[in-house]
């Protein structure tokens, strides 16, 4: 439609003025017109919106109120990991975060080393993406990965800016291209008069002010959430081109932020690391002034100053060796121990959990704690019954800090730890200088259960119809004896199982189909080997896209993996170097697991019978796989294996320094292969 020239200037001229007047009553707090004056503004731009609607964009402050509902969310693949953080709980585990940062950086850095503290705010992770300066996708963090789009939800938001720079004295150039990560969160006040509200009402209300703000964001209907009073901070420039000329530190980066328009804390400080003492009184101070603010403030993080040095530290998984969040103690009430139960670790390791009388802590109801592992509870001098002390700090499980003797009865009971796995009676036992004691039955259905359940997990395979209900029950009925099992299951006899009818065998059987789609790093986290979860799971396949392939990777060549250290290595190797566990990722493969790419990387599996018969043996040093490694691609494939030489002997295999085996070779006039000539004739 055409419209008068004067028509879009107008408009232009109103949405200027309206979004300078947005940013100077939500993000500087300092308005210079009455309510009623900046009413008069929106209803002209929306009169002028409604007669020229080719005139609207999606900048355009009148699109703050909210688009048409949608059915669901479309997923956002976030152009980095959002990474979550370690935590501090104590101002001696800050000491350590800081010594580990001097063992990591030598001599000439440190003197660079400088810290910004900053509020860590209690609310929802999110993620906006601008272009050429305008607001155009908005996500949740979600897994860190793959989040949420709630642009139409976050439009609405007032403090976020729709087009940059929102504040009109900025003096620096806008990114082309920029990625800024925040918080959105609501005051105690709002949340509170919210509830009273909905109360009133007779409608939901909501626990505590971190939920609000991520229920609210997550409304289907952006109406619902122009509603809700949510604000924003933003704590981190994630991505912008380089045509901004900004100097690669945390704190030019929030200067640059606060300059462009968006919210940025007043309560950020810089600290040189000679001045730590001066930082950890900071640390201690703003525990008093986080009871003046008018929002949730349940710890503040601390950063290292230089991107540089952010770069050169790294990673560990999915937390920045680089910033730690230190937590204040959250609230705390009395409750009493009712009982101390004990579960089994995918791992094998005990741990104590105590079931109490129901509590409300700081606004949620909590009737389980953990207790860590049972020196913890020798050390608490923990007795069934005692009234105990509980603390629930932001997103941290419920811990039990102490038992109130003076509240004793003399009913209560002292407690002792089993001696034996609680699943499988197998004696527990405790590795040397460690604290948790172990269950050393590799068969203990209690290890399997948490096994299956962190299979199908959502990190993992994201099997919904699978859970934790049915992997106990899967495995107590022994249909489930190894991992591979979940796709080996006897559907027929599951049909006498009294609970499960055609149609819940059907959405297994549908959970379990379309699994099989996941990409290979899903498979691989599922598998539940050592510190590979989704994040480092990502990495290794971005290098081995093969997972049979892996499974022959050495420690060398897996610590090349950037962002994968030793520990790491020696994990994946170690499971890998058990048969039963290559078995394992054998199976999964021939049940139509997705394993990667076979032109990628050659897999060494082939499920061929190509050495039916053939008998090797193996002798010298070889190069590049261990003789175990060998023996299973031989056996893979029809051949077998034996110790020594003779008449029935096909192939000898042999590595470096092979001695008396390989002139009897010669003399029986047996082929000779190579360790590179072994690998050639499978393929
Ligand atoms: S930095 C790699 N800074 O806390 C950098 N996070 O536990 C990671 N949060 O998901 C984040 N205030 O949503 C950072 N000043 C702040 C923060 C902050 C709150 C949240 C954030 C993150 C979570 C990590």
């Amino acid at each position: 439609m055409a419209f008068p020239r004067q028509a879009a200037a107008r408009v232009e001229t109103l949405r200027n003025a309206i979004l300078e007047h947005q940013y100077r009553y939500y993000v500087l707090d300092t308005p210079i017109v009455s309510d009623q004056e900046f009413d008069a503004l929106l209803r002209e731009l929306q009169r002028l919106e409604t007669a020229y609607p080719d005139l609207v964009t999606t900048e355009s402050p009148t699109q703050r109120v909210g688009g048409e509902p949608h059915d669901q969310f479309d997923k956002v693949f976030h152009p980095v990991p959002l990474l979550s953080l370690g935590n501090s709980f104590s101002l001696d585990e800050l000491q350590n975060w800081r010594a580990r940062l001097h063992r990591q950086l030598a001599g000439e850095a440190l003197s660079r080393l400088t810290y910004v503290v900053e509020p860590k705010i209690d609310g929802l992770s999110i993620i906006l993406h601008y272009e050429d300066g305008i607001f155009h996708l908005g996500a949740t963090r979600g897994n860190g990965e793959v989040g949420e789009n709630v642009t139409a939800n976050l439009r609405t938001i007032p403090q976020i800016p729709l087009r940059l720079p929102a504040n009109p004295q900025c003096a620096l150039p806008v990114a082309s291209r920029l990625q800024v990560r925040g918080e959105i969160y609501v005051t105690r006040q709002d949340f509170e008069e919210f509830n009273q509200s909905q109360e009133t009402q007779g409608r939901q209300i909501y626990a505590n002010p971190r939920n609000f703000a991520a229920g609210s964001l997550r409304q289907l209907n952006p109406k619902i959430s122009a509603d809700r009073p949510l604000q924003l901070w933003v704590f981190q420039l994630i991505g912008a081109s380089s045509d901004a000329g900004i100097e690669p530190s945390q704190q030019a980066h929030l200067a640059y932020l606060r300059e462009l328009g968006f919210p940025v804390s007043d309560h950020i400080q810089r600290f040189a690391d000679e001045r730590f003492e001066d930082l950890l009184a900071h640390v201690e101070n703003m525990d008093q002034v986080r009871q003046t603010l008018p929002y949730e403030m349940d710890g503040l993080v601390i950063k290292i100053d230089s991107s540089e040095l952010q770069e050169r530290l790294g990673y560990t998984g999915k937390e920045p060796r680089w910033a730690t969040a230190f937590k204040y103690e959250g609230a705390k009430s009395i409750t009493r121990l009712k009982n101390i139960e004990v579960f089994v670790g995918r791992s094998g390791t005990v741990t104590p959990r105590a079931t109490l009388e129901p509590v409300n802590i700081g606004g949620v109801m909590v009737e389980h704690a953990t207790l860590h592992n049972f020196d913890y509870i020798q050390t608490l001098d923990l007795r069934i019954g005692d009234a105990v002390l509980v603390t629930r700090a932001g997103d941290v499980i419920p811990r039990v800090l102490k038992a109130l003797p003076e509240l004793r009865t003399g009913q209560e009971q002292v407690w002792s730890r089993p001696e034996v796995c609680p699943r499988c009676n197998t004696p527990l036992v405790q590795s040397e200088g460690e604290v948790a004691f172990k269950c050393t039955n590799r068969s203990c259905p209690g290890q399997l259960i948490r096994a299956v359940e962190h299979f199908v997990s959502r990190a993992a395979l994201d099997i919904r119809s699978f859970g934790s209900r049915q992997a106990e029950l899967f495995v107590e009925l022994k249909m489930i004896q190894r991992l591979s099992d979940v796709y080996a299951l006897p559907w027929n006899e599951i049909e006498q199982v009294k609970s499960y009818g055609e149609k819940r065998i059907r959405q297994l059987q549908d959970g379990l189909g379309a699994a099989k789609e996941r990409p290979p790093a899903r498979l691989l986290t599922a598998l539940g080997i050592p510190f590979v979860g989704a994040q480092v799971a990502e990495l290794i396949v971005a290098q081995f896209p093969n997972l049979l392939t892996l499974a022959h990777a050495t420690a060398d060549q897996l610590e090349s993996v950037d962002g994968v250290g030793q520990e790491i290595a020696e994990a994946v190797v170690g499971h890998f170097a058990a048969p039963s566990n290559r078995h394992e990722l054998y199976r999964l493969h021939l049940a139509g697991l997705d394993v990667g790419d076979s032109q990628a990387s050659p897999a060494p599996y082939v499920e061929d019978s190509g050495l039916q018969g053939q008998v090797f043996v193996i002798t010298g040093r070889l190069a590049n796989h261990t003789r175990d490694q060998v023996t299973e691609m031989i056996k893979m494939r029809g051949g077998k294996v034996t110790g020594s030489v003779s008449s029935k002997t096909d192939f000898l295999l042999a590595g470096e320094a092979a001695g008396s085996k390989l002139q009897k070779a010669r003399d029986l006039g047996i082929e000779v292969l190579s360790e590179d000539g072994f690998i050639q004739m499978l393929s």
